[in-house]
């Protein structure tokens, strides 16, 4: 049997190792082994139970005030134990968290290949997304095996001379996930406290480039323009992060149509997507799942390594000054052309069957030592 270890810790990976997992799982030649590291506590947990995943091994890492060399540090030490013990045939890790980077080197201290969930995602700028994008390409650095979302993933990593056969065009598993989260009959208490009639953007905030200056400067555009505006709300599930919970509090606190409430699990938070007017966000995973619901996104970062969501309509990288950002916003309030150009625009990120392409190359790979592309 081969012995395939996911190795994941925030909120992000775990939606989006999820669907890899099951497919694990249902492979009868395989035995999966789940490890989280634990970097985010109750943000996980929300997913693990949502998805019903129970890890083998939880290192319990994270702390109120984590520095990105805590992250590392803990990490790579907890799984020296685990690595030494398990040694399974295959390590994959997801996306570009510091769990993702020190995971893949922990394999690879301990000469155990590794797959690559979600590779080949550039923006070209190591300080933007920081430190996302020095930890994607640290990982792509390290892996053998890559699974690249889109064809524009792809040929980033062959400019980085990724040798070809090893790299794999899968969709992004985030449109997997997708396929079992959003529900017709979907209702949560936050929607009784709009008016009827009101129209409400989702607004999610957390990129630690962001905290600080340009965060206060994205929500004071907001918190004027609904002031401006009847018939709007905002409904913000505010990231446990000390730092984010901070600002929001300071600057939204006491104005009248804008909802400050806990994360939402995965459920819940792209239930409610599926019913927002639109969305406003510096997340990645949420740029990739808004085409799937036909949302406009304004991207509140200036630049993002999800371009195909720009080239195909739906989202708009608007920055983070506060004119910028009250004019897009005001725009897609008005414009009915504009935002109906940005609803309507296909999804490039997959077809929601990549965790079965995944498995399926993971396997040949390992029995066969190639693989084929889908
Ligand atoms: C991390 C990732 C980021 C990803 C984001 C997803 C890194 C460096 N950053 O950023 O790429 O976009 O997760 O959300 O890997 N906290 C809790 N409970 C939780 C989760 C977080 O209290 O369930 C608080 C803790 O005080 C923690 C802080 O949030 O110290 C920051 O968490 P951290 O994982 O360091 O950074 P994120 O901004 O969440
Ligand atoms: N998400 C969630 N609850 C929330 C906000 C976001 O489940 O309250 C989901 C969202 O649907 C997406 C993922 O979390 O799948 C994005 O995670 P996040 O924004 O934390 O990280 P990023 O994608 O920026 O790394």
């Amino acid at each position: 049997m081969l012995r395939i270890m996911t190795i994941f810790g925030t909120r992000p990976e775990a939606i989006k190792m999820a669907p890899v997992i099951k497919q694990i799982a249902a492979d009868p030649s395989m035995v999966p082994v789940i490890v989280v590291t634990g970097q985010h506590r109750t943000m996980l947990q929300q997913v693990l139970d949502i998805f019903d995943i129970h890890p083998d091994y939880d290192l319990k890492i994270m702390g109120k005030q984590q520095t990105l060399s805590e992250i590392t540090s803990r990490v790579i030490l907890g799984l020296d134990e685990i690595l030494t013990e398990e040694r399974p045939d295959l390590v994959l890790v997801h996306g570009d968290t510091t769990t993702t980077m020190a995971a893949a080197l922990s394999a690879f201290y301990h000469r155990i290949p590794v797959g690559h969930v979600e590779a080949g995602l550039r923006t070209w700028d190591t300080h933007s997304p920081y430190p996302e994008e020095m930890n994607r390409m640290m990982t792509d650095d390290i892996a053998d095996l890559y699974f690249a979302p889109t064809q524009l993933s792809k040929n980033n990593l062959l400019k980085e001379h990724h040798p070809e056969s090893r790299v794999f065009i899968t969709g992004n598993t985030a449109i997997d996930a997708l396929r079992t989260t959003v529900r017709a009959d979907y209702h949560h208490d936050v929607l009784a406290t709009i008016a009827q009639g009101h129209r409400f953007i989702l607004l999610t905030m957390h990129r630690r480039e962001n905290q600080g200056q340009p965060m206060r400067d994205v929500f004071a555009a907001i918190k004027e323009v609904v002031l401006n505006t009847p018939g709007l709300d905002v409904i913000y599930p505010v990231h446990l992060s000390p730092r984010v919970q901070a600002i929001a509090h300071e600057i939204f606190d006491g104005v009248e149509g804008i909802h400050l409430i806990d994360p939402l699990d995965a459920v819940d938070f792209q239930g409610l997507a599926a019913r927002s007017f639109f969305i406003m966000t510096d997340s990645g995973g949420v740029q990739e799942e808004a085409p799937s619901l036909n949302k406009p996104v304004l991207v509140l970062r200036d630049s993002t390594e999800r371009p195909e969501g720009v080239a195909a309509g739906t989202l708009k990288l608007v920055g983070t000054k506060t004119s910028a950002v009250k004019a897009a916003m005001v725009e897609l309030l008005n414009d009915p052309q504009k935002y109906r150009a940005m609803a309507t625009a296909n999804n490039p990120y997959g077809d929601g069957h990549a965790a079965e392409r995944i498995v399926r190359i993971c396997r040949d790979y390992l029995i066969h030592g190639v693989a084929a592309n889908a």
